[in-house]
């Protein structure tokens, strides 16, 4: 049985031990959190009272002789946790995305898992949606030829959606504590994600930002476009964009996030377009109109899935269950350090772009430039105080207005199930 242990019992807690309950080969045996109430709150709700609270994480680490660790705490976080961990020997440490909030530390991170012989996973589940793993695979199987643009749009909704605590959204947009913004840099990473492993790429070759800051501090609505390395120079050039929508006056039940994801991929023989993701299962799901996979090929259109797990919290129990298998059987895990750097390497170049109102070519972000302040983000300087309260009471009272104008599902009950 393997031993897992826990740093951070915030929101995304609930949905990485899913993963843990569900195995027969782990078992948690510790967590910590500096804040103990919100611990024991977590273990009593997970039916797991009698596992151990510690609120030093060295401790625990020093204590309990772990086989797995799950860091899910803030971004500026990841690196003295995994240095820790990956130096006391716990032979595999999964750290929730990004995987820190400046590359230097991603750098670091690296090495030192390199260097003690720790496999490192930065957890990013999106990759592993039951959707978009029978997307890649049609793809893969060149169902619309070979892809040339990527399209994403995340829209942000006025929920109802899981209760979550402000405590969490402060330290989300701090430059320092998270990297970039709430958007773009914290949930940005698993569509950029997206957007380099079903196209089939790497990396890309440059990037344009135009972000703007929505009550001074959530940093959409924005527009990200970029160019993909081209092959060689019969290739035509591909392409990809990404939106951040405000859209807090559509009534949108999710059991998680107050967002969903929409995708559309066109190829040289066809089109794909990819309905939901953190919504998935909700009542737009169950609509004929919004199969999760819809292709174009031929004169023809076709679904796919409709019979797959399209609740979100089927990514992570996925994603876990890989982890456990990498850490028992051996593998690689999904995704590398290496991976996971790159992934906050892309996520990092609009927000530069931005600042500097240029394209910006991913070499330019480097540990090195980021010492010399050539390419390190800051912190918008329209930042207010009081901006984040503006914005969670313009999101309920857009709620309220969208009640009032008689949509449906205005008894909205929280459907989390473990
Ligand atoms: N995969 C996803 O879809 C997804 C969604 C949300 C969050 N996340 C990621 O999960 C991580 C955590 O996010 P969250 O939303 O749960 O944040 P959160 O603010 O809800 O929780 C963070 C927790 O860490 C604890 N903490 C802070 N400092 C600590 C310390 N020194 N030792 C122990 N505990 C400490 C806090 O008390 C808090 O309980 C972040 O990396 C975030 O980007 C991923």
């Amino acid at each position: 049985m393997l031993r897992v242990g826990i740093i951070g019992t915030g929101d995304i807690a609930n949905l990485n031990i899913q993963g843990y309950i569900h195995s027969q080969d782990t078992e948690l045996v510790a967590v910590s959190d500096i804040d103990i109430s919100n611990a024991g709150e977590k273990l009593e709700r997970w039916g797991l009272r009698t596992v151990k609270i510690y609120t030093d994480f060295k401790k625990m680490i020093d204590h309990e002789d772990l086989d797995i660790i799950e860091i899910l705490t803030p971004h500026h976080l990841h690196y003295p946790m995994t240095e820790y961990a990956a130096k006391a020997g716990i032979p595999g440490i999964s750290v929730q995305k990004p995987l820190a909030h400046n590359i230097t530390d991603c750098e670091r991170m690296i090495k030192i898992c390199e260097e003690e012989n720790v496999k490192l996973k930065l957890f990013e589940n999106f990759r592993f949606y039951p959707p978009y793993l029978k997307a890649k695979e049609l793809l893969d199987n060149r169902i619309i030829g070979d892809p040339l643009s990527f399209r994403i749009n995340t829209i942000l909704t006025a929920g109802p959606s899981m209760p979550r605590g402000l405590k969490s959204l402060v330290w989300r947009i701090k430059v320092d504590t998270c990297g970039g913004g709430p958007l773009v840099y914290d949930d940005g990473i698993h569509k950029f994600s997206l957007a380099l492993w079903l196209m089939d790429q790497k990396r890309v070759e440059k990037v344009y930002g135009w972000i703007d800051y929505f009550s001074s501090v959530m940093d959409a609505p924005s527009n990200i476009f970029w160019k993909y390395p081209s092959q060689n120079s019969d290739e035509a050039p591909k392409y990809g964009t990404m939106q951040f929508t405000m859209a807090t006056n559509v009534y949108y039940p999710s059991n998680y996030y107050d967002c969903d994801e929409f995708i559309e991929i066109s190829g040289t023989k066809g089109i794909m377009w990819l309905n939901q993701c953190t919504s998935g299962g909700n009542f737009v799901s169950k609509s004929p109109e919004h199969p999760p996979i819809v292709t174009y090929v031929d004169g023809e259109v076709k679904s796919y899935g409709k019979n797959l797990a399209r609740d979100w919290r089927h990514s992570f129990i996925n994603s876990t269950k890989h982890f456990i298998k990498v850490i028992k059987e051996g593998g690689t895990p999904i995704y590398t350090g290496e991976q996971g750097r790159d992934l906050c390497i892309f996520a990092k170049m609009p927000y530069i772009s931005q600042q500097q109102k240029r394209t910006i070519y991913w070499n330019e972000i480097t540990a090195e430039n980021e010492q010399n302040q050539s390419c390190s983000v800051k912190q918008p300087v329209n930042l207010i105080e009081g901006g984040l309260s503006k914005y969670t009471r313009r999101a309920k009272s857009d709620l309220r207005k969208g009640i009032k104008q008689g949509l449906e599902h205005d008894i909205f009950k929280y459907q989390y199930e473990l």
